[in-house]
């Protein structure tokens, strides 16, 4: 604790020991020392500061003989000081003047505190009388790292027996510790501030990371997916989302939550197939403490923890007939048990679920509830599959060709026309997810500037016998290899073969044979 400083009005000549035990005094002193510790609890408690700082003046009302108390604070540098907490109900002139007075002025600018034993004898505090009865004032600086961030104003019962040192040192003490509580108040304050700014810069980051934009597709069956995102995203239906591995469910699903009115809150996902039978029912639900062996405490599901956000329930198809009943009671009431628990959780969550598995089926082999299917079909998304909107291939191979690339800070500009001959002509059975990884491997294997046919893996160097997923002989990987490298040439030299000869350093003889053998068009490059 600060030291105090000397008084500039002290009224009478006390020796300087604190606690004269055989004395008079030591009820005062033992009322004091407990005042100060049940003030420290109060400005340590999780309570908001004002209301902290009005417990210590009620304190020092009950205690100390204060009438009114006033907490002023500087409102930032070369500003005026701003009243923080004052009691006097609306006595707005006290407290104009406990932060803009002439002795409030002078201590916070001094960093001394100030006695007036008298009131009435101090001409700048005459209007200050309350009922016409004597008070005591006293000002105290709130010190902040050596220097005053505000001041304590208290008005104090005139008592003329009033060791007036002691009195200015108490609040002294009093103050310090209300400086102290400023201090941690306001680092609690920073860091606060630092965790919303950054929060709402990554709540931007990923909004943007999941915006429409961001799913890519020229097709007119994708546009019509992604008209039929922005129409359900305002709302808060629930989305089943169905297509083929790979076709960009989770994607959408996102896409989804971070564009309705639920994007500040959780988006969760659990995906079904990948939690083991028994753990799915808490995983969802949470469960009671002692529930089942190993339930030592309470535990909320992911239900709760998404409460006004969205939950994504990834592979719908693959959940057991005991939570699919609990699925249909939470869509059909919004609301569930824990389990081993009585109590019903009421919650507001937006289900969006996705599946690949043919439902239908399901429901005729019995392992998936017809009536969980109703509820989950209020707005179903048909996600198609690659194959089905093939010119979104080469937007979508660009696309991870440049990410792809920059993440491996190689300089890979375009793809060759055979190998986009290659790319549309496969089926992709593994869909976007497929043609991602097959642009990651070629960003890897590849050594210059364009990706070649050879840079793709041989399932699609044959795309058209992938289907029934032979391997591909020596003879044909090479053909592939020499078509392509024959090809560029031919784009490089714009056709002319005789050019493009030299630039293979091949003879015009052997790349006019070769063009015959692959049956290039050659006359396409000029
Ligand atoms: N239209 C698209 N635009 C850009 N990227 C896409 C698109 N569709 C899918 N992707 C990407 O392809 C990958 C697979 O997508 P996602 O995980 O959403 O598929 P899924 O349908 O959930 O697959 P699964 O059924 O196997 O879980 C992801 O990396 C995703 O970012
Ligand atoms: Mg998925």
């Amino acid at each position: 604790m600060s030291t105090i400083p000397t008084m500039s009005a002290p009224a009478r000549d006390v020796p300087e020991t604190a606690f004269d035990l055989g004395g008079t005094r030591t009820s005062g002193e033992i009322r004091k020392l407990s005042s100060l510790l049940e003030i420290s609890q109060a400005l340590s408690s999780a309570m908001n500061f004002k209301a902290s700082l009005h417990r210590v003046f009620d304190l020092l009302e009950k205690s100390h003989d204060v009438v009114r108390a006033a907490v002023s604070l500087e409102a930032g540098p070369r500003l005026p000081l701003e009243v923080a907490a004052a009691t006097g109900g609306r006595d707005h002139g006290w407290q104009a003047g406990a932060a803009g007075g002439a002795l409030a002025r002078q201590v916070f600018a001094s960093g001394r505190p100030v006695v007036i034993p008298r009131v009435s004898r101090e001409p700048s505090l005459a209007d200050r009388r309350l009922d016409g009865e004597e008070r005591t004032f006293v000002c105290v600086p709130l010190q902040l790292n050596r220097r005053a961030t505000g001041v304590l104003s208290l008005e104090l019962r005139y008592k003329p027996d009033r060791d007036y040192e002691r009195t200015g040192k108490f609040f002294g003490v009093v103050a310090s510790m209300i400086a102290h509580a400023i201090k941690v108040q306001r680092l609690i304050r920073a860091d606060r501030d630092r965790l919303v700014e950054e929060n709402v810069r990554l709540q931007g980051e990923l909004r943007e990371r999941y915006d429409f934009s961001h799913i890519l597709g020229t097709s007119r069956a994708m546009q019509a997916v992604c008209e039929q995102m922005t129409q359900v995203a305002r709302t808060n239906t629930t989305v089943l989302i169905r297509g083929e591995s790979g076709t960009g469910k989770e994607l959408i699903a996102q896409a989804i939550h971070y564009n309705s009115q639920r994007a500040s809150k959780a988006f969760l996902k659990v995906s079904c197939a990948a939690l083991p039978e028994s753990l799915i029912e808490s995983e969802l639900f949470g469960h009671e403490k002692g529930a089942f062996t190993g339930a030592a405490t309470r535990k909320q599901g992911r239900f709760e923890r998404a409460d006004g956000g969205s939950l994504f329930l990834d592979e719908i198809g693959d959940v057991n007939p005991a939570v699919q009943v609990k699925l249909l009671r939470v869509l059909q009431e919004r609301e569930f048990e824990r389990v081993g628990g009585v109590e019903a959780v009421k919650v507001d969550v937006r289900l969006i679920a996705a599946t690949n598995k043919d439902l239908e089926a399901a429901i005729a082999g019995g392992t998936f509830r017809e009536d969980l299917l109703y509820r989950l079909n209020v707005f179903t998304i048909f996600v198609p599959p690659l194959r089905e909107r093939k010119t979104d291939v080469l937007m979508l191979a660009d696309h991870f060709l440049e990410k792809i690339a920059a993440d491996h800070r190689k300089r890979i500009h375009r793809i060759s026309t055979p190998a986009i001959d290659m790319l549309m002509a496969y089926h992709w059975p593994g869909n976007v997810r497929e043609l991602q990884n097959v642009m990651e491997r070629a960003v890897l294997v590849c050594d210059g500037d364009v990706v070649h046919a050879h840079h793709l893996p041989p399932t699609l160097q044959m795309a058209d016998t992938s289907e029934a997923g032979a391997m591909q002989s020596l003879e044909s990987a090479v053909a592939a290899v020499e078509k392509d490298i024959i090809q560029d040439a031919l784009k490089m030299a714009r056709g002319n073969r005789a050019k493009a000869a030299r630039l293979l350093q091949a003879t015009p003889r052997i790349v006019n044979y070769k063009i015959r053998k692959y049956r290039i068009e050659w006359r396409r490059f000029e």
